[in-house]
Parts: structure tokens; C-alpha cells; sequence
């Protein structure tokens, strides 16, 4: 899927003003590590180090298409809107399909939606603010295979066991799965996931996240996907570093504490 935000130019050096010229470095040290674990044998399987879902067992999944392919994740949060990411904004009228395990076959729950109007957040820059919500046509048919998620009361802790789930590329390769993956996720306290990624901005209005192996977390495709902890939607996967689940680029969401006030404004207004 081409519409998944890696950042490349990654560095851990100081100095903002050779950000453009570091970034040869990095993706050679990049490569280098490719090649170090391509010798090693290591495997990323799965959203990247994923499982299955159990079919519908994650019955707020929404994924955004357009012209029917599957092009990023959301949340229903309402029985008529859905939360996804704003780079995941498109020229086109985006459909909406819930309720299913699989993207390719023709599930008796599957419902279908057209999108009527898109809310990327007004501050969303190319970085931060990566949230949009998405109104659909009609309000979807609440059942086993299709539920409405809660946004997460209060602030997460620092470090919180979540979940992340997503059709996205499960080999860091184009490689889609045939059904919905999802992967543990543990939340990192701010300062490290600010120190890991250098001079790339992280806000706090981001929060960070990690597998418990290397090679685990979100990929292409998975972006607009939420951040599940406790049941409820934490975050919004926004961007990753050039190669999906490593750890020394922790996974980026939009935290959703953040933008409550925004959300409940355009929900109440629409
Ligand atoms: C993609 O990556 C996965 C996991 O590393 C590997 O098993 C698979 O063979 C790769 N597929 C292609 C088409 O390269
Ligand atoms: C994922 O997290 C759940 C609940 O926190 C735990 O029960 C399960 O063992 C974890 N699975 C893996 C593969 O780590």
C-alpha cells in the first residue's frame, strides 16, 4: 500500500541543520542492518510479528478503500463515523467496509458504506495532528460483527499493554495477509520514544508503542488503524521508521486524549 508514512530520514545526531544530508547515512545503515538480519534468519511475520484475529473478534475495524481496494484502517466510533488518520485522506470518495474477516471474500456480515464528507484534523501539517474522521452515508447496523468502539477516558499510563490490529503488509514486502492480523503492543514512556527517533518531532500528542520482540508493530496498509488498550481506542497509527516493528523507531500513534474535545466537536456537529 502506498499510503503508509515511513520516515527516512532518520538520525540520532543533534544537529537539525543536516537533516537533509543525514539522511544517506541513515538509509545506508539501514540497509546494512537488512542485510545483518536477512544473514541472521530473523522473521517478521504478520501484521509484522502478528496473529490471526479471531474472526470479528475485533468488531470496530473499519477498512477505508477506494474504488475497492483496501487502502487504510479505522474505527467505528459512532454507528455513522469513522476514525482514521488524515494522511490517509484521498482525492477520491473513499468506501467503508465493516464487519468482515477478510477483505476478499463475501461474508453474510459484511456492510458497506460510502463516505459523505471527511474531517482531516485542521492542523494536521504532514506530521502531527494525523487524525481524521470520516462520516458514512448511513449508520452502520450494529451486530456481532460490527460494534462501536470507545475512546479511551483519561490519559494512558506511560508504559500500557494495548493491541494494534490491521490488513496491512505483513512482510514488510507488499505481502497482504488474508485476514485481519493484530499484535501486542507496549506503550513507551515519552522521553525514550523522543531520544529513539532523534530529531524527528515526536509531540504529546503522539504516543509510541513496541512489541515485545523485534520486528513486531504495524506496516503499510495499516495506517489509520486504532491503538486498542483496555477495550478502548488509545490511538490512531499515524508513521513508523523506514523499516516496520523495529524498535529503534517506535511505532508512532496519534494519542487520542488529545484530541477529544475535537472529535466530540465534529461528532456533535455532524
Ligand atoms: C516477505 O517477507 C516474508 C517475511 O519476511 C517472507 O516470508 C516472504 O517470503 C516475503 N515475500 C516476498 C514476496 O518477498
Ligand atoms: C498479548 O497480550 C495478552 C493480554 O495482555 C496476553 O494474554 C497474550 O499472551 C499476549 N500474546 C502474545 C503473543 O504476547
Amino acid at each position: 500500500m502506498s499510503n503508509h508514512r515511513k520516515i527516512t530520514g532518520v538520525t540520532r545526531g543533534r544537529q537539525p541543520h543536516v537533516y537533509a544530508i543525514t539522511i544517506s547515512y541513515a538509509s545506508s545503515s539501514i540497509a546494512f542492518l537488512l542485510l545483518l538480519i536477512c544473514v541472521s534468519g530473523a522473521d517478521g511475520s504478520r501484521i509484522i510479528g502478528g496473529r490471526d484475529a479471531a474472526p470479528h473478534s475485533l468488531p470496530y475495524m473499519a477498512s477505508v478503500q477506494l474504488r475497492g481496494r483496501h487502502l487504510c484502517g479505522g474505527a467505528l466510533v459512532r454507528e455513522d463515523f469513522v476514525l482514521t488518520a488524515a494522511h490517509c485522506e484521498t482525492r477520491g470518495i473513499p468506501t467503508v467496509v465493516l464487519g468482515v474477516d477478510s477483505l476478499t471474500g463475501t461474508e453474510p456480515t459484511k456492510q458497506q458504506f460510502l463516505v459523505v464528507k471527511s474531517f482531516p484534523h485542521p492542523g494536521y501539517d504532514g506530521h502531527k495532528n494525523d487524525i481524521m474522521l470520516l462520516k458514512l452515508n448511513r449508520r452502520a447496523q450494529v451486530s456481532q460483527a460490527v460494534q462501536v468502539i470507545s475512546l479511551k477516558p483519561g490519559r494512558l499510563n506511560q508504559i500500557s499493554q494495548c493491541i494494534t490490529a490491521g490488513w496491512g503488509d505483513i512482510g514488510d514486502n507488499n505481502t497482504l495477509p488474508k485476514t485481519l492480523q493484530e499484535v501486542n503492543v507496549t506503550t513507551l514512556p515519552h522521553m525514550i520514544c523522543k531520544r529513539r527517533w532523534g530529531q524527528v518531532p515526536i509531540t504529546q500528542s503522539m504516543v509510541c508503542g513496541v512489541g515485545s520482540h523485534s520486528l513486531q508493530g504495524f506496516c503499510s496498509g495499516d495506517s489509520g488503524g486504532p491503538l486498542v488498550c483496555d477495550g478502548d481506542a488509545a490511538g490512531v497509527i499515524s508513521f513508523s521508521g523506514s523499516r516496520c516493528g523495529d524498535p529503534q523507531t517506535p511505532d508512532v500513534y496519534t494519542r487520542i486524549s488529545s484530541f477529544r474535545s475535537w472529535i466530540q466537536r465534529v461528532l456533535n456537529d455532524n
